[in-house]
């Protein structure tokens, strides 16, 4: 205990200097201005600095011409507008107020951004033909229908559909649409519909199972059999042996609370139907999708970007047991929630914070993802995109990030006026569009291990093995803490940490009760697909 009370501040480090806010309406400026590069040259000329700088690019051009210089055939004219308008607004301010390599050499940025080696591992869903030959009495099931209610924030609904899935497949019934459970916390009443394309789902599936978006009217009477009590971990054969019976004399099972009750390891075809759900059928809706995508662009106008997972809001410092080291303060009010709601830990609740951090199971603070980042060679000129909900002492709290990497900027920060309207207070969907985000970053990282950065994962892994950084807390803390070791050993250690999660894919092992969904390597994706085998979408 007096362990724990003496180090308790080794972590703290952000200091408590007033933060000046990084100016909204400048960022907006950088990335915003202008919308689009014009399809048409005359409208650059409605901007008199446009105009004048474009006039001296011309000049510049034609003298380098005259010297000799052979201009590019295909340089494209419509692209210069836009250099120019962002040249005097506020990015040459920013820029010139920002060292661009900082102490982050060539050679090193490259190794940053460099991605991982897939090892030929290539997206491979093909069915045996036991499985495609009973799909047919599948996907024409009309006597028993499988409903569920799925609860939790966005990525936990996820993993419930996929399983839902797998579990209507095994029993051979047709899945009912699955409604999203209202949750208290998250407050958000989006349907099915309103957060996934429900027509993609529907047509992607039909050949594993049959999904109507409601009981027919034949069903309507059946008093459905309720389940809410599924072990953890159940087998195929268990499923059956305990439901088909009911389902084939009442005509309607409902389950609840599915997460984690279907087993990490299943036969193949069910692994592989897992992965189709997660990567292929599960596609968000078309507002969720555009708005996302456009994000996504604007983040990667000017090169490659980071997005972080960060896990710093106050539920979850009280959660894990963790305390977020900003101050002497937080970290009391924390400790006191704590203490009058136990009920809330979720981590060993007999273990000191100390232990505990060391022993890698709390979220990464902002001072020590700055530095994980800073040591795996991030350019300070990195563009970053945050993911995750307000972090627990506000803005001041991200301070070392935003020190360190002023392109820092979350959804709000890229939106445009009333453009995230639609989405305000509705948690899921913005969850969604950090997801769509997240997943076409270059490098992606998370602050702590959880659903999204799971679901993420995987997502990566299929798209083609996309850099995902997994901080190897549990062996890097130690180091953290060390005040005699020199930044360049540092830097060399957490390096070699994190060696060969960043160099290849990880595989999925059953013994470390790994999902496929966030290890799709091997069942989802293997080497030498021949062509008619790889499944096209
Ligand atoms: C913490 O609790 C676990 C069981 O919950 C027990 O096995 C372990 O010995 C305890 N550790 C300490 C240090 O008390
Ligand atoms: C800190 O690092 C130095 C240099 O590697 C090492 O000799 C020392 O044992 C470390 N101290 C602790 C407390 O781990």
């Amino acid at each position: 205990m007096s362990k724990s009370k003496k180090n308790r501040h080794s972590y703290i480090s952000v200091p408590s200097q007033i933060i000046t806010p990084l100016s909204s309406s400048s960022l907006q400026n950088l990335l915003l201005s202008p919308k689009k590069p014009s399809k048409n040259p005359n409208r650059i000329f409605r901007n008199p600095n446009s105009l004048f700088i474009f006039l001296l690019f011309l000049f510049a051009f034609v003298g380098m011409a005259g010297l000799g210089f052979r201009l590019h055939p295909l340089l494209p004219f419509s692209a210069i507008p836009c250099e120019i308008s962002e040249q005097h607004s506020s990015f040459s301010a920013a820029v010139s107020a920002v060292p661009v390599a900082g102490s982050v050499g060539e050679e090193e940025m490259e190794e940053f951004w460099k991605q991982p080696d897939g090892l030929g591992f290539r997206p491979c869903l093909d069915f045996s033909q036991e499985y495609r030959r009973w799909s047919e009495a599948v996907s024409r099931e009309k006597t028993r229908y499988l409903m569920v209610v799925v609860s939790g924030g966005l990525n936990q609904q996820r993993n419930q559909i996929v399983d839902a899935v797998v579990i209507a497949r095994i029993l051979g019934a047709s899945l009912v649409v699955p409604i999203l459970q209202v949750n208290v916390i998250w407050g958000d009443e989006s349907e099915f519909s309103d957060i996934f394309d429900l027509e993609h789902f529907k047509r992607t599936l039909a050949n594993d199972v049959r999904i109507v978006s409601s009981l027919p009217s034949t069903h309507l009477r059946s008093r459905p059999v309720e389940e809410k009590r599924t072990p953890l971990h159940v087998s195929p054969e268990w499923i059956r042996s305990r439901y088909l019976k009911r389902l084939n004399k009442e005509g309607v099972l409902l389950l609840r609370g599915l997460d984690s009750r279907l087993s990490k390891d299943l036969p193949s075809d069910l692994q592989k139907l897992r992965c189709k759900v997660a990567f292929n059928a599960l596609r968000f809706s078309a507002p969720i999708m555009e708005i996302g995508n456009k994000f996504a662009e604007r983040m990667r106008r000017k090169g490659p970007f980071i997005a972080l997972h960060l896990r710093l809001e106050k539920d979850v410092w009280v959660r894990t047991g963790c305390l977020p080291g900003l101050s002497h303060k937080y970290d009391e009010i924390i400790s006191n929630e704590r203490k009058l709601r136990p009920e809330l830990l979720t981590g060993r609740s007999n273990m000191s914070f100390h232990d505990r951090k060391l022993a890698g199971l709390c979220p990464l603070n902002a001072v020590e993802i700055t530095r994980l980042l800073k040591a795996l060679g991030a350019p300070r000129n990195a563009r970053i995109y945050w993911a995750g909900g307000r972090p627990f002492g506000g803005l001041e709290a991200l301070l070392p990030l935003t020190r360190e990497f002023p392109y820092f900027y979350n959804k709000e920060d890229l939106s445009l006026p009333g453009e995230l309207e639609p989405f305000a207070k509705k948690a899921s969907l913005l969850a969604a569009i950090d997801y769509i985000v997240s997943e076409n970053s270059d490098v992606f990282m998370p602050s702590h291990g959880g659903n999204m950065g799971r679901a993420i994962k995987g997502h990566r892994a299929y798209a083609g093995h996309k850099k995902y950084i997994t901080p190897n807390k549990r062996q890097m803390l130690h180091y953290f803490l060390n005040s005699t070791l020199s930044e360049r050993e540092f830097k060399r250690i957490v390096k070699e940490l994190h060696q060969d999660s960043l160099g290849q894919p990880d595989i999925r092992t059953s013994k470390a009760g790994r999902d496929v969904i966030a290890y799709p390597v091997p069942e989802c994706m293997c080497k030498n697909v021949k062509k008619e085998m790889r499944h096209v979408l």
